[in-house]
């Protein structure tokens, strides 16, 4: 297969440009959207050849499904079957980080799903890839935007840096504001709802708006069942090239005297520190802008050229939860 470079272009969110961008996909071309989780790429979902596209562009596997974004619950309506927990998580979360497995309907082609009789879905928040989404009138298939198994991007420079050549249009809609991938809840049985990614809707969200609780799907497990049941989730992905080390508590005494060819990333600022290899994602260590940080200092830090790269896990439940499994997951060796 030949693969010719075409030149990507980055748009600003004008009315004008809103509009061509959503041509393009209604053509079945690919757009590197913004959305409040991770930047995007995103296609027709009712396109087979364009959802193909997504997958070559990002060298994923076809066995990965994607995500289906949706503008409205009309939309919902017209790709999966929905029961009164997704209706209860949608009114609670949407539009926002959240994505609910649901039984899929025909229009819904096998490519997008990985041959799976469900189909996720999310309503984004984003206020420019809503406009785009309502312009084309269409849902729009998308996975996050970098090549597969790297950082998700949460800049438009990010989806540059990882897919220049290969797409021809990123919408810029500036930094993303969450920074992690959407939480993934399966509801096709209400009574046993199942966490498959967690993310910044917390499990503890979920359980008080449906009212029971809220299982983990565990990742990675070889047998078919579980393949079925979380595909994708490998245990090795969102990973930097370079070595991740994980701590449960970083001291002074580690990075203090530590060799200049390793990084030490801490959650919080430490007090009187002036030293190149050691940062920080947040001043007081706030979870919020430390999971907004966290994919682009890993990138950072990547491309600085370290030996490797210390990182202390983050405390306590909800979002520390999620920026400790993509932490996991960016250490995992294999
Ligand atoms: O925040 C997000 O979710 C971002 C933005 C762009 O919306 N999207 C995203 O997609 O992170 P990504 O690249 O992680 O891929 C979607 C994942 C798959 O790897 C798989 O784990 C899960 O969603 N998934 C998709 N369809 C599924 C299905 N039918 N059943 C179970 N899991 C599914
Ligand atoms: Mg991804």
């Amino acid at each position: 297969m030949t693969t010719t470079r075409i030149t990507t272009r980055v748009f600003r969110g004008t009315p004008r440009n809103l509009a061509r961008l959503a041509r393009v996909l209604q053509r079945g071309g690919l757009v590197g959207v913004p959305t409040e989780t991770v930047y995007g790429l995103a296609a027709d979902a009712g396109n087979a050849r364009a959802c193909r596209a997504i997958f070559r562009a990002k060298g994923r596997p076809a066995s990965d499904p994607l995500i289906v974004h949706i503008h409205d619950w009309g939309q919902l309506e017209s790709i999966a079957e929905p029961n009164a927990a997704a209706a209860m998580l949608a009114a609670a979360f949407w539009p926002g980080p959240l994505t609910l497995v649901l039984p899929k309907k025909s229009v819904i082609p096998p490519e997008v799903t990985a041959g799976l009789p469900s189909v996720a879905i999310r309503m984004p928040g984003h206020p420019l890839f809503r406009k785009l989404l309502k312009r084309c009138g269409r849902p729009l298939a998308a996975p996050s935007a970098n090549p597969f198994g790297y950082v998700s991007p949460t800049t438009a420079a990010h989806v540059l840096s990882g897919l220049r050549g290969k797409i021809g249009a990123i919408l810029d809609g500036g930094p993303a504001q969450i920074g992690l991938e959407s939480t993934i809840v399966d509801v096709r049985d209400p009574a046993r709802p199942r966490l498959l990614r967690p993310g910044a809707i917390s499990r503890k969200q979920l359980e008080r708006v449906l009212r029971c609780p809220v299982l983990t799907a565990a990742p990675g497990g070889g047998d078919r069942q579980r393949a079925q049941l979380a595909p994708g989730m490998l245990k090795r992905h969102y990973s930097p090239r370079t070595p991740v080390i994980l701590h449960e508590r970083i001291a002074r005494t580690d990075f203090a005297h530590g060799a200049p060819d390793e990084a030490w990333l801490l959650m919080r600022q430490p007090r009187q520190v002036a030293l190149p290899h050691v940062s920080w994602l947040d001043p007081q260590g706030e979870l919020r802008g430390v999971a907004r940080r966290l994919f682009g200092r890993l990138r950072e830090l990547d491309a600085a050229g370290y030996r490797c790269i210390h990182v202390e896990l983050a405390r306590g439940g909800g979002l520390a939860e999620a920026i400790n499994d993509r932490l996991r997951r960016a250490a995992a060796r294999a």
